[in-house]
């Protein structure tokens, strides 16, 4: 024994793999053999022991993972936080180490109920003792950290764990003196391997890999310059000796299969404690509300579902649960971070889902000025699709020409505000940064809309096959409805449009006024006008379905003769183009808007090769629409859906599921996707509308 440090062991007689908490005892149930157990506690002991000073708790029956004290508690000084277990299968054993803990001279502190921490195996002190890396995510809660800094006056560090093999921080972390880390970092979420990396040099750190992570090597003792473990490789081995230290290794495999090694086996019950230093934690909480149909929606859970993704904790601490089926409940919930960063993250995506701040702490939103044309100050608000309201001088406004991925900037006087592109705002423009004093409206939206809705007329989700021509029926009523009251029906399309025969349902459409804007790409135009002149559609004859002897050239001859007139309405006008969805457009003074992109050939003089002035032609033809109609094009699709705040009826109509997903996504009733062959959805939809508008002949015929 060669220094005063002292450990607390506890004798395997009791030990057994009996239940399964974590990965490691899955298949390991009574398969752990007592007698190399209890040889392989007894050479772990014997290399401490020579060490230092084992001091041992009497093992008890019926808690055979006492054997690990590491999870008794945590100790700094003459103080002790005893563990509150998180499984059912350990808590047995927190008595007897708080008698422990008592008998031997320490003041117990005790966490509140139902709040989970598990002692030194999910706290490490750095071995200088200048701080306390506590890890949270699997055992112990985030909300008990600050619980920690104030009872051991200690600066903690929160580290949150997300392998679930690695469900202790000391499984994977393991701080060595001299400020050197041994450590697992994919065990860790990215903001926690910043943290690391903050405080610990690069050539501090001794990444373990995998293979050693798994033989347990992070669960190391270091008692001076010993390092004592399971079993490492030799790189391993070599890179630790190389920074100074002296590794022991003492085979525990019978304690791997309850998934734990050395230093669970143990817990210094000496650590440095440092007076000169003091407490504090970078964790913040805050409380929000949520009001709607929270159950029904499923809003609660996304909200804590935002919270824990994002590396936070939660809890309810109000819940009012309206009864009947219409009532509406409400919730408050106080939300943890392990830092203001990740708090800021969390709120704003809580206020995207329409969280409130609780009235004592609504205040007015941070405003920060631009000082660079066409960038934003870091902190800004980046909005949504939803509408959305600031605070200002103790009045919410609303937010004008709301979008999704704008800044919101204030006007000169300060009266009003609206959502602003980045390269749109000007040096001396003010900009909502933060989260404070924002928030998004959102209809509450109840089961009965949501069921109910499907069939009159948006349910958000996505339909094939059978539930295609419902949707078709739905859509054509809709259409008809918005051109009777004089509403305004965007279609954006691509080129498959034409490519499956769907091109004169299209024209047909622009020609009986159910279409007020047309916004695609070259392709569109190109190959419309291609069929309309030749008859073919990316050199495929659209009647007999076979590709034409030099056909692959039509759509050059095409644009080539576009190019010829000057544009599009020219070619109408020389008499040249007769029909086709363009040729409507022209006939009908219907706006188009046609955005290049990098493969487009020719392009046609109407194309936009200037992108931004492409997407500001887009967003204007789109203002004020009742309706999307998305037909087969994925890049102009998703363009439009990020121009459209919510509110707006969005159809979306792909083969491909997966674009159609991704726009009929937006967690609201008002979208719907369809997955089919475009060419049959405007076919069925052109028929769909004849019948009900044509009632009197369709029925005679
Ligand atoms: N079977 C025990 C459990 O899952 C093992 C504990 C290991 N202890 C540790 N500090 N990592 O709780």
């Amino acid at each position: 024994m060669t220094s005063s440090l002292r450990f607390l062991m506890c004798s395997p007689d009791h030990y057994d793999v009996d239940y399964v908490i974590n990965p490691w005892m899955e298949g390991n149930i009574h398969k752990s053999s007592r007698d190399r157990a209890v040889d392989q506690w007894r050479k772990l002991h014997n290399v401490i022991k020579d060490h230092a000073i084992v001091d041992l708790v009497t093992p008890q029956i019926g808690v055979p993972d006492m054997v690990f004290t590491a999870n008794a508690g945590l100790v700094l000084g003459d103080i002790a936080v005893l563990s509150r277990f998180f499984h059912k299968e350990r808590q047995g054993e927190e008595p007897f180490f708080k008698q422990w803990f008592e008998e031997n001279g320490f003041t117990v502190h005790e966490l509140p109920s139902e709040l989970p921490f598990e002692g030194a195996g999910d706290a490490l002190f750095d071995r200088e003792g200048r701080c306390l890396w506590a890890g949270y995510g699997f055992r112990s809660e985030l909300d008990s950290h600050p619980y920690l800094a104030k009872w051991l006056d200690v600066e903690v560090l929160s580290l949150r764990l997300m392998d679930e093999r690695f469900y202790h921080l000391d499984t994977c972390f393991c701080p060595l003196q001299d400020g050197y880390l041994l450590y697992y970092p994919p065990a860790f979420d990215a903001y926690s391997n910043r943290l690391i990396e903050l405080r610990i040099p690069p050539e501090k750190r001794l990444v373990v890999a995998e293979a050693d992570a798994a033989n347990f090597a992070c669960n190391s003792v270091n008692i001076d310059d010993i390092v004592i473990m399971n079993k490492a490789s030799d790189d391993l081995k070599k890179r630790i000796s190389d920074a100074g230290f002296r590794v022991i290794e003492t085979p525990l495999t019978e304690f791997l299969k309850a998934g734990g090694a050395a230093k669970c086996l143990t817990l210094r019950v000496t650590e440095p404690v440092r007076v000169e230093l003091h407490g504090s934690a970078a964790i913040e909480s805050r409380m929000i509300r949520l009001d709607g149909h929270l159950l029904d929606s499923g809003l609660i859970n996304r909200a804590l579902d935002i919270v824990v993704e994002a590396g936070g904790s939660f809890q309810v601490l109000n819940f009012n649960l309206g009864v009947q089926r219409q009532s509406t409940s409400s919730a408050e919930v106080k939300v943890t971070a392990p830092s203001h960063d990740v708090m800021e993250t969390i709120m704003s995506q809580l206020i995207d889902l329409g969280a409130l701040p609780p009235p004592q702490e609504v205040c007015d939103c941070h405003l920060e000025t631009v000082v660079q044309d066409g960038v934003a100050p870091d902190d800004f608000y980046v909005t949504t699709i939803y509408p959305t309201q600031i605070r200002m001088n103790n009045e919410w406004v609303t937010v004008d020409k709301q979008r999704m991925d704008a800044a919101i900037a204030l006007s000169a006087d300060s009266e009003t505000a609206e959502c602003k592109l980045l390269r749109d705002l000007k040096t001396s423009d003010r900009v909502v940064v933060g989260v404070e004093g924002i928030r998004t409206v959102r209809k509450t939206e109840s089961r009965e809309q949501r069921n109910t809705q499907e069939f009159s007329f948006m349910g958000a989700g996505v339909s094939s096959e059978r539930r295609v021509e419902l949707v078709v029926e739905q859509i054509a009523w809709e259409l008809r409805q918005i051109r009777d009251q004089g509403g305004r029906v965007v279609v954006s399309a691509g080129p498959v449009v034409i490519h499956t025969g769907g091109g004169e349902h299209l024209a047909h459409l622009v020609r009986e006024g159910y279409v007020q804007a047309l916004l695609g790409g070259n392709a569109i135009a190109v190959h419309d006008m291609e069929q309309s002149l030749m008859g073919t559609s990316l050199g495929v004859d659209m009647k007999r379905g076979v590709s034409v002897r030099g056909g692959h050239r039509h759509h050059l001859k095409v644009i080539n003769m576009v190019r010829r007139y000057g544009s599009i309405a020219k070619t109408v006008e020389a008499g040249v183009l007769k029909k086709g969805i363009l040729y409507e457009c022209v006939r009908h003074h219907i706006p188009f808007s046609l955005a290049g992109s990098i493969r487009d050939d020719g392009p046609l003089p109407d194309t936009q090769m200037d992108l931004i002035q492409a997407q500001e032609e887009y967003a204007r033809l789109i203002a004020g629409a009742d309706m999307i109609l998305m037909l087969s094009s994925m890049l102009h699709s998703i363009g439009v859906g990020n121009m459209t705040p919510a509110g707006v009826k969005m159809v979306c109509v792909d083969i491909n599921p997966a674009v159609v997903t991704k726009l009929s996504d937006r967690g609201s009733v008002e979208s719907v996707g369809v997955v089919t062959d475009v060419g049959l959805f405007l076919s069925l939809l052109v028929q769909q509308l004849d019948k009900l508008t044509h009632a009197y002949q369709v029925a005679q015929s």
